[in-house]
């Protein structure tokens, strides 16, 4: 089967503006639109969060083709307790669908996790396909002993650990992961 070809576009990658916010939405509304829902959760997910304390605004990546958004990537704070120690999850992650298999996902999911990396966060998790996400080097969380209220859905319950940018090695956190509020309505 051919595929998609995204030779001559060059991609940028950015933490979205003020002016990304309407077309975030639209762009997450399309990725997840399935015949059963106008709205999906995700792009409620995203607001909320935007509206809380989790909200990072760095790691809002955004993938931009020719001015437009083709592809989204959100990391935003969890605490791993016991010690609220600081994490990340990462999701929604959405590529517009006439963009979709042409790596643009790829590019705008590594270039959060280099954000988060640069920014000396340590763990990520992530719910979602291991097939997908252990290209980016997810394994599943459980190896951590990380739980949350998905790690009975086994291995799409997965964690990254970051790598330091000081070359300092430090102990995984382990424990039960907290979502903040807007994670419950997903
Ligand atoms: C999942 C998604 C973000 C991937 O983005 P993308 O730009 O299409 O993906 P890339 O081009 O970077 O990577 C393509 C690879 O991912 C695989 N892939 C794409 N979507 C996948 C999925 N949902 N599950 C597993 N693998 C997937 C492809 O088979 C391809 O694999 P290959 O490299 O071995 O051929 C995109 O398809 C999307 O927005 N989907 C709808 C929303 C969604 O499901 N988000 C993820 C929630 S966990």
């Amino acid at each position: 089967m051919a595929v998609p070809s995204r030779a001559v576009t060059t991609v940028r990658l950015r933490p979205e503006g003020l002016a990304d916010v309407a077309p975030i939405r639209r762009l997450v509304a399309q990725a997840f639109a399935s015949p059963e829902t106008r709205r999906p959760p995700e792009v409620q997910l995203v607001e909320a969060l935007r509206d809380s304390d989790a909200w990072l605004p760095e790691l809002s990546m955004v993938a931009e083709v020719d001015g437009e958004l083709v592809g989204y990537a959100l990391l935003s704070r969890v605490l791993v307790q016991p010690g609220a120690i600081p994490a990340l999850a990462l999701g929604p992650v959405a590529v517009r669908p006439d963009r979709q298999r042409r790596g643009y996902g790829r590019d705008v999911v590594q270039a959060a996790l280099d954000a988060a990396a640069e920014l000396d966060e340590r763990l990520v998790l992530v719910l979602g396909n291991p097939a997908y996400y252990r290209r980016f080097g997810f394994e599943p969380a459980a190896r951590f002993k990380l739980t949350s209220p998905w790690s009975g859905l086994g291995d799409p319950w997965q964690a990254l650990v970051l790598p330091s940018t000081d070359g300092a090695v430090e102990p995984v956190p382990s424990g039960e992961v907290i979502f903040p509020a807007p994670w419950s309505q997903v």
